[in-house]
């Protein structure tokens, strides 16, 4: 390397660096505060505690049903279910109370557990349009689609 194309080599590497340094400094917005970054209203370098949240405390035949969220929505479960967990293969509390076929299309009197719908003893896959005796299988673990709900606010705003 003679010393002309040694300065000419220097020449380049510092286009380069201007080059890559360029957009870099024109782009220097100001930075993101740290409180701001996420849905959280503190830092994110902080460790809030988190607010406890209550379940409904009251006992079925004592809640109001609540509204569904779109049509053909599983009913959220407007009563206490601690009682009734867990589901298991031998006991099932919620068909227990809720699987009276007997009640369908009747006025129900306040108080009376909603029946389990037709849909939930039929097949879907297999035969669907056939009414069994049976709650299929696939309904046993009501919690799968029906919860309760806490009295979390939603954390952001929404209309849904
Ligand atoms: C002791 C009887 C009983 C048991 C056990 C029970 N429920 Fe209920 N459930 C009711 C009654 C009664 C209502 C009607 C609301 C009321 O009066 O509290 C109801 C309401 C509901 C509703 C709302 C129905 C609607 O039309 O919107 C859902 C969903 C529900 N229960 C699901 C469950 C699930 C899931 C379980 C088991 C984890 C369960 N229930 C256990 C009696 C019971
Ligand atoms: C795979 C999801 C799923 C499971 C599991 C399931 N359900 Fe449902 N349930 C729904 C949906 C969706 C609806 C609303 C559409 C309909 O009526 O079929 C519903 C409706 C209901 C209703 C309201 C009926 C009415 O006339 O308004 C009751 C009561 C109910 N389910 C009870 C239960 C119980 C008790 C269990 C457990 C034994 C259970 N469901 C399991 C999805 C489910």
């Amino acid at each position: 390397m003679n010393q002309h194309s040694g300065s000419r080599f220097i020449q380049t590497m510092a286009g380069i660096v201007l080059l890559l340094a360029g957009p870099v400094v024109a782009s220097a917005a100001p930075p993101i505060k740290a409180d701001s970054m996420g849905l959280s209203k503190s830092s994110v370098f902080s460790v809030p505690e988190p607010k406890a949240y209550d379940y409904p405390a009251t006992q079925p035949g004592a809640s109001k049903v609540l509204p569904r969220a779109y049509k053909d929505a599983p009913p959220q479960v407007p009563h206490s279910i601690d009682e009734f967990q867990p589901i298991t293969a031998q006991m099932n509390m919620c068909a227990a109370c809720h699987g009276q076929p007997a009640l369908w299309g009747q006025k129900l009197e306040k108080g009376t557990p909603t029946p389990i719908p037709p849909s939930h003893y039929t097949d879907l896959r297999n035969a669907p349009g056939k009414v069994t005796q049976n709650l299929i299988g696939a309904r046993y673990n009501c919690n799968q689609c029906h919860v309760p709900q806490t009295n979390a606010p939603a954390l952001v705003k929404n209309t849904f």
